[in-house]
């Protein structure tokens, strides 16, 4: 039987490594989705060269040419669903979708955080788990919800905190685990869809 693979549209704004773990992976015929687009927001995010060595359409929306968070959010939802896209996966997204736009995809759009929610949300969760002094930190992929870094989780892993780690080395070792448990929460959600 042909495995039917759903589109997914990945929306980032700088280096692009979780989009290319995402890509390798979508790569086995046997991974029930392929990156059809990706956006940035970015003109210079590294993730569109990434794309574009892959042949993966990428488009640039530049939510500054916009007036309002909705009109960005309108043209967002015109070319992922002109494109047949059926998932949003957040890689890097450094903007906040408002919740009309989180609601219209409601179970459909995930997003990936570097720290074992529900601690650490926010823009520094690998600073804060230091900081802090947890002895595990790791990362999380969920379902967005309207709140922030709130939605139900489909996977985590953990990082053990070495007395030396520091917030690079840190982010480094979350990181790796990330590359791992995106691919794997994207086939989850997929083979739902199925
Ligand atoms: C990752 O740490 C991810 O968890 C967070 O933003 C970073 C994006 O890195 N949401 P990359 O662009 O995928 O390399």
């Amino acid at each position: 039987m042909i495995l039917k693979k759903i589109k997914i549209a990945v929306l980032i704004s700088g280096r692009g490594s979780n989009l290319e773990s995402l890509i390798n992976a979508a790569k086995n015929k046997n991974f029930p989705a392929e990156i059809a687009l990706v956006i940035s927001n970015k003109s210079d995010a590294y993730g569109l060269e990434i794309a574009k060595k892959n042949s993966i359409e990428a488009v640039v929306i530049d939510h500054k040419k916009f007036s309002s968070r909705t009109q960005f959010e309108s043209k967002l939802h015109k070319i992922i669903t002109d494109k047949n896209c059926q998932i949003i996966c957040l890689a890097g997204f450094m903007r906040i979708l408002g919740a009309r736009f989180v609601n219209k995809w409601h179970d459909k759009i995930i997003n990936i955080h570097p720290s074992l929610l529900p601690s650490f949300k926010g823009a520094n969760p690998v600073e804060d788990a230091i900081n802090y002094g947890v002895k595990y930190s790791g990362c999380t992929v969920h379902y967005v919800s309207p709140e922030l870094d709130s939605g139900p989780i489909i996977e985590q892993a953990v990082v053990k905190i070495l007395p030396l780690d520091n917030k690079e080395s840190l982010a480094l070792k979350i990181l790796k685990e990330e590359h791992k448990i995106y691919p794997k929460a994207l086939k989850i959600i997929c083979n739902k869809l199925n």
